[in-house]
């Protein structure tokens, strides 16, 4: 496949900018990268975060976009665990014009990059790596800033069921990261998994393992009372992938002594109930994050078997029209929370 000299990208020019169409010079690949194609990429709440709030790291110019899915074009010289042709996903970053995925062709670390299996299309594979990262993270990451809760992840031999019989809230299954958190908590032996969610996704959130689902429009009280109702003994992990300050609230007050709350956007748990006991870690799903690099590149090793064998199965698919224009609609979806059960898929080879 010809490389073209230059390609399309969604360029937003400072925080809070329009994002627009332009024309990028086509990256050369650092030695360690790989060049992607990309067939299609995944619109997270984060990318109207990036855009409305400004940067975590990296310059304006931007391209945004943390999800792809494409076949590689180009390897750099030290790369060898990728060749040209393979189907890939993986997350993207802020720190370059060519690291963002709403674009036509992106650069990435070879080793944050996992191949497709033949089974999953790219549409259904770009749902995949910033979610999966960030419940990956969540729960197997180290129990220190940025982090998650330390536990051992069930793609090693010795992490499959190692935590049977043990309680598991999730907050926000039908959501991408909880879909993976609950489909990750099962594989890791966790029971019962309770998680809360819309009701029309209740059957949903249970074929990807959830045991029990309380309705999330219910008071935060009666919340508590349900979950309590299901585990009346101590909860030691939560993960709240909602993270806004009524769920983190209630996550923390079911949370017993000695237990992790992982949260997802910065604590807003009220301070003056907060107890040394109880810890509450704000995660970094990105194995960009150096204390998290170890167990991303674990998980993304390990993850076309974990998709192959279909322990993982992808989020549901919207695709959204005209390619790279569909984005800037589909992020005001997202921001207004119209979007229920299911990821907003450009293909960015239809930009007109
Ligand atoms: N820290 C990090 O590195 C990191 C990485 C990725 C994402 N995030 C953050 O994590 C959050 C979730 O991301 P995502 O990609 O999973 O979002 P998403 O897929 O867009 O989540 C949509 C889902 O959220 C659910 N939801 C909304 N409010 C809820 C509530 N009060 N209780 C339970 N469920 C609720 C909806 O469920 P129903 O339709 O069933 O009502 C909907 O299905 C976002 O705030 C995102 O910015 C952080």
């Amino acid at each position: 496949m010809s490389i073209p000299t230059t390609h399309k990208a969604l360029v937003i020019q400072q925080k809070g900018g329009d994002p627009a169409i332009e024309t990028v010079k086509t990256y050369t690949p650092k030695p360690d990268e790989v060049l992607v194609r990309i067939e299609a990429a995944g619109v997270n709440p984060a990318d109207w975060k990036v855009r409305d709030f400004g940067l975590v790291v990296g310059n304006y110019p931007l391209v945004l976009g943390l999800d792809a899915a494409g076949e590689v074009v180009a390897t750099g010289e030290e790369v060898t665990s990728l060749a040209i042709g393979d189907r890939v996903i993986y997350s993207g970053w802020l720190q370059s014009l060519s690291l963002g995925t709403f674009q036509q062709y992106g650069t990435v670390p070879a080793e944050f990059a996992s191949k497709i299996p033949p089974s999953l299309s790219f549409d259904e594979a770009a749902t995949i790596p910033l979610a999966i990262s960030t419940a990956g993270v969540g729960l197997y990451g180290p129990v220190e800033r940025g982090g998650g809760t330390g536990l051992t992840p069930p793609w090693l031999n010795e992490g499959r069921k190692k935590y049977s019989g043990q309680p598991v809230v999730v907050f926000g299954g039908s959501g991408s990261v909880g879909k993976y958190t609950i489909q990750l908590a099962e594989l890791s032996g966790f029971s019962p998994i309770v998680t809360t969610a819309s009701p029309q996704n209740f059957e949903l959130v249970k074929s990807l393992g959830a045991t029990h689902v309380v309705d999330r429009h219910l008071p935060p009280r009666e919340i508590e009372k349900a979950i309590n109702a299901i585990i009346p003994g101590p909860i030691k992990f939560i993960y709240d992938t909602v993270s806004l300050s009524a769920t983190q609230n209630t996550a923390y007050d079911l949370l017993s002594s000695g237990g992790i709350l992982v949260v997802y956007l910065s604590s807003k748990v009220d301070e003056k109930k907060t107890t040394p006991d109880k810890k509450i870690i704000a995660s970094h799903g990105t194995g960009y994050a150096v204390q998290n690099k170890d167990v991303c590149i674990s998980l993304y090793t390990h993850l076309t078997d974990l998709i192959d064998s279909g322990d993982i199965k992808p989020n549901v698919v919207e695709i959204l029209p005209k390619g790279l224009s569909g984005i800037p609609d589909a992020m005001e979806r997202v921001k207004r929370d119209e979007v229920s059960g299911k990821r907003l898929i450009a293909r960015p080879q239809e930009t007109s």
